[in-house]
């Protein structure tokens, strides 16, 4: 089993965190979020960049600062107690961009790319979803065709988050339609590759300081050199991705309840009806019980997750069901904040209404939980 005892430097990348996320994120959240201030998030990655929170879980010599999954899920608890948006943007950096390249790259795309990215220089994004392929990764319609130095890329994808300031994509087509999962392939795409076009900025109900754009490629060169990993190993990069984000929406889905929590457990204390703090109250009481369990059920399985892939053991199983229940929990513990508040919690003065719009993404992103009941079913009914 895991141990819960913290080392003293996963504690005190926490803290540095967790200050970092009250002094420079909480402030401009709210205003963030009313404004949908994309690059007010880009310029505090930038910031977390020159704290080398941009490369966390990598090795150092290739300039990220050597912590583990562990700190990684710590880190994503705290950022994600205050902003949402600034922990989804930074975890498709770290999991979804900045991994694929560094584990499946070649040394010469991992020094070109992975320490630029690490160092904060760079910022990554993750190109799978398309119109017709969400749940269904491999339904795939953009395609790669080789042509001499290049492959040519065509085709549509969309909710594509960091997308429009991103400096690095990674980016998937079919290479040969004909064979399905194995006819994917994976490219890494430069920011300013002629025929990538950026056509939308959704609006969205939560986490609106983070952009997801859809992007047209039309005839977009991409250098032969740029394939990641072989040919047709596009689908496999892309699921074992997954599982490594699914981690990192794990952490995320914890820190909105946690951060929720929090604020609702204070306000209760100090809120007097009926001649005493509504805390008091035994109803709001237990409310308080049921959210504190639930957050505490969610850390653990995000945890575990992530030691199990510190450990180089199978997690495939163990984030899905740490997506799963941390996000269900997410939803579950803003929507209590919400009620614990009452009709102040259902404005804008409180952080809570933000938060409960925040936690419905993640019940959906990085693989719905629809989705992750298909993994977990499918490990234990093998
Ligand atoms: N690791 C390694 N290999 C895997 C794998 C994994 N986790 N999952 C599947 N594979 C392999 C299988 O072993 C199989 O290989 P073989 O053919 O050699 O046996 C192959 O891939 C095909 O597997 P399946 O038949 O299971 O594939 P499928 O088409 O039925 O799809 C799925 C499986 C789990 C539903 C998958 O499509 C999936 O995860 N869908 C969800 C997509 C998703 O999470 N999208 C998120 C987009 S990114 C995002 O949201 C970012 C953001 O903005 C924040």
């Amino acid at each position: 089993m895991f141990n819960l005892k913290f080392s003293d430097d996963q504690e005190k990348i926490r803290l540095m965190v967790k200050d970092f996320a009250e002094q420079e994120v909480a402030p401009g959240a709210a205003a963030r979020d009313d404004a949908e201030d994309i690059f007010a998030v880009r310029d505090l990655l930038k910031k977390m960049g020159e704290l080398g929170l941009m490369g966390l879980p990598y090795p150092q010599e290739y300039g990220g600062a050597g912590a583990d999954q562990i700190t990684y899920a710590l880190a994503g608890f705290e950022l994600n107690k205050v902003d949402a948006s600034v922990g989804c943007a930074y975890s498709v950096h770290i999991s979804l961009a900045g991994w694929p390249i560094f584990h499946y790259g070649t040394e010469e795309q991992r020094r070109k790319y992975s320490t630029k990215m690490f160092s904060g220089e760079y910022i990554g994004a993750f190109g799978l979803t398309e119109p017709c392929a969400g749940s269904d990764s491999a339904a795939s319609q953009c395609t790669a065709v080789p042509d001499g130095d290049y492959y040519i890329l065509n085709g549509t994808k969309c909710f594509i988050t960091n997308a429009e300031f991103a400096d690095v994509i990674v980016m998937f087509a079919m290479t040969d339609k004909s064979k399905g999962t194995k006819g994917i392939s994976a490219f890494i795409v430069e920011k300013g590759t002629p025929g990538l076009n950026f056509t939308k900025r959704e609006r969205k109900m939560g986490i609106r300081s983070t952009v997801q754009n859809v992007i047209e490629m039309q005839d977009m060169k991409v250098p032969r050199e740029n394939l990641l990993g072989k040919e047709g190993e596009g689908f496999k990069i892309a699921m074992t991705t997954l599982d490594g984000g699914r981690i990192g929406i794990a952490a995320q889905g914890t820190g909105i309840a946690m951060g929720a929590y929090e604020y609702a457990l204070k306000y209760a204390k100090e809120r007097v009806q009926f001649g005493k703090p509504i805390a008091a109250q035994q109803v709001i009481a237990f409310k308080l019980a049921d959210m504190y369990a639930k957050i505490e059920a969610a850390k653990l399985l995000t945890l575990q997750a992530a030691w199990k892939k510190d450990q180089h053991m199978p997690f495939s199983t163990e984030a899905a069901m740490a997506k799963m229940v941390a996000t269900d929990t997410a939803m579950a513990v803003t929507t209590d904040a919400v009620q614990v508040l009452g009709g102040t919690g259902f404005t804008r003065e409180h952080p809570v209404e933000r938060m409960m719009r925040d936690a419905k993404i993640t019940q959906i992103y990085e693989g719905t939980n629809e989705i992750q009941r298909l993994v977990i079913s499918g490990a234990i009914l093998r």
